[in-house]
């Protein structure tokens, strides 16, 4: 067809790259031609029927496919603006996988259209006009080695996470060497899984995004190595995301995030207030002045012989005891700043003195007291920003997020101001993937683009 799309489309006005050329016999049909060094390697062929674009055809010469000029042909298409339809034979795999990379979606099966071979009918509505994008992410702070692809910033397509707890526990912690050698043993095993599972390869992503900090930086680095390997041998863009934006997109994986926000972000190392107007601008109200939320939980735990990481167990016990002990109230101030250091040394200070008096510790009533001051300094603490600020959209961050006292606590709190809340799923409270593809794709959106000079850190704010 390419000696015949030569013979219609006149030589001499094919200069610039795309040329368009309607075909004498029928003023409704064009061309669209891709050329290289003065040869026809590729045409579009489209009938236009009133206020809509049928595709009849498109084509690229064997030895050029693959080279994205199908893409460059409909992207020129696209631009026109207006419905597309066209129909496809069914065992096409890869002209449907175009067509579904630009948004048209399937909408009728012409049966036996092709000489026996089913037709599919395929529809591209003009507003349809983005076309999907897909985020391969990497998580690698701490003791989680994770990669996730994720479309649109909003749906999950497929996560790996490979953790590293059982290795960790026997030490009480994350021990920082273990860890980085691990991520380094793990990476590629966890990146391959992920593209199965996708079943995507690298061709089909769109940028890659990575935690680049805060956090063990061993740790992070194997991450952004890999990340940086991807983005050179595969040419995609980098995007690099702060691992806080990330526990606060995983919000998005649940639903649509809402304007102007507040997020509590409670997680091992971090316990912050954070205001956003919009995508991807974070304006801290109140942090932490010494120890995180998880932080202190996990070193409640290992007072009362509870295996790490102890902040889920300390949540269970916390239901089965009651509020007998009697822990200060952590930061008696004006500011939505918090503190732990205190309430976790009174919790320790008072399992010795019990032991030195020879008392059993009561250790369920004990993980029921310092939750009850925990949630509600927490809890008490998000109230006052919210009212203050006067913000109605409310969501929760980190891997604190999935203690079930503060889910309930902050629950009634948003019920009793009428404010809309919003939970990430379970399973991605903690370190994940999934999290760091959905914040890549707004950091993206933002203009938030890192070259091969990027590097790890292990401290760095929001912003
Ligand atoms: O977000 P994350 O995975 O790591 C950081 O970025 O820090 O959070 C891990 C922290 C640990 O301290 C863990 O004990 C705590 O989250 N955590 C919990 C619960 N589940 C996880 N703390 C209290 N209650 C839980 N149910
Ligand atoms: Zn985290």
């Amino acid at each position: 067809m390419i000696e015949e799309v030569k013979e219609i489309v006149n030589n001499d006005i094919l200069s610039p790259e795309f040329v368009e050329k309607e075909k004498e016999v029928n003023p409704f049909s064009h061309f669209v031609v891709y050329k290289k060094n003065k040869n026809i390697i590729g045409y579009l062929y489209y009938s236009l029927i009133y206020d809509r674009i049928e595709i009849n055809q498109i084509e690229v010469l064997k030895s050029e496919q693959h080279k994205e000029i199908g893409t460059l042909l409909m992207d020129y298409l696209i631009k026109k603006n207006m419905d597309i339809t066209l129909e496809v034979k069914k065992d096409n795999v890869n002209a449907i996988k175009l067509y579904e990379k630009f948004s048209f979606k399937k909408v009728a099966i012409r049966k036996g259209y092709y000489n026996g071979v089913d037709g599919v009918l395929m529809e591209r509505k003009v507003g349809d006009n983005m076309k999907d994008t897909y985020i391969l992410g990497i998580e690698s702070s701490c003791d989680e080695t994770s990669c996730s692809i994720v479309k649109n910033g909003c749906e999950e397509i497929a996560t790996i996470i490979s953790s590293q707890i059982d290795i960790h526990k026997d030490y009480g912690g994350v021990v920082p060497e273990i860890a980085s050698r691990n991520h380094v043993k793990n990476i590629t095993i966890v990146i391959e899984e992920c593209l199965e599972k996708a079943d995507m390869t690298m061709d089909e992503i769109d940028a890659i995004a990575i935690t680049y900090g805060p956090g063990l930086i061993g740790s992070l680095l194997v991450g952004v190595e890999a990340a940086k390997t991807l983005s050179f041998i595969f040419d995609k863009p980098l995007i690099p995301v702060h691992h806080i934006a990330g526990h606060i997109y995983a919000n998005n994986l649940v639903k649509e995030m809402k304007f102007p926000l507040l997020a509590l972000v409670v997680s091992g190392g971090h316990t912050e207030l954070i205001k956003m107007d919009k995508h991807y601008h974070f304006e801290k109200l109140g942090g932490t002045l010494d120890d995180a939320v998880g932080e202190c939980y996990d070193k409640v735990a290992r007072v009362i012989n509870l295996e790490y990481p102890g902040g889920p167990k300390l949540d269970a016990l916390a239901h089965e005891g009651h509020n007998t002990y009697t822990l200060p109230i952590p930061l008696k101030d004006d500011s939505y700043n918090f503190s732990f250091s205190g309430l976790k040394s009174a919790v320790i200070n008072l399992a010795h003195n019990e032991e030195q008096r020879g008392n059993k510790l009561r250790k369920a009533d004990l993980a029921t007291s310092f939750q009850k001051v925990a949630v509600s300094e927490i809890v008490n603490k998000t109230k006052k920003a919210l009212e203050k600020e006067n913000i109605k959209n409310l969501i929760v961050a980190g891997g604190v997020a999935a203690n079930k006292g503060l889910r309930e606590e902050i629950t009634k709190m948003c019920e009793e101001l009428n404010v809309e809340l919003s939970f990430p799923p379970m399973k991605y409270c903690t370190d994940n993937a999934a999290m760091i593809a959905t914040a890549g794709y707004f950091a993206m959106l933002d203009g938030r683009k890192a070259d091969l000079s990027l590097n790890s850190k292990s401290t760095d704010t929001l912003k």
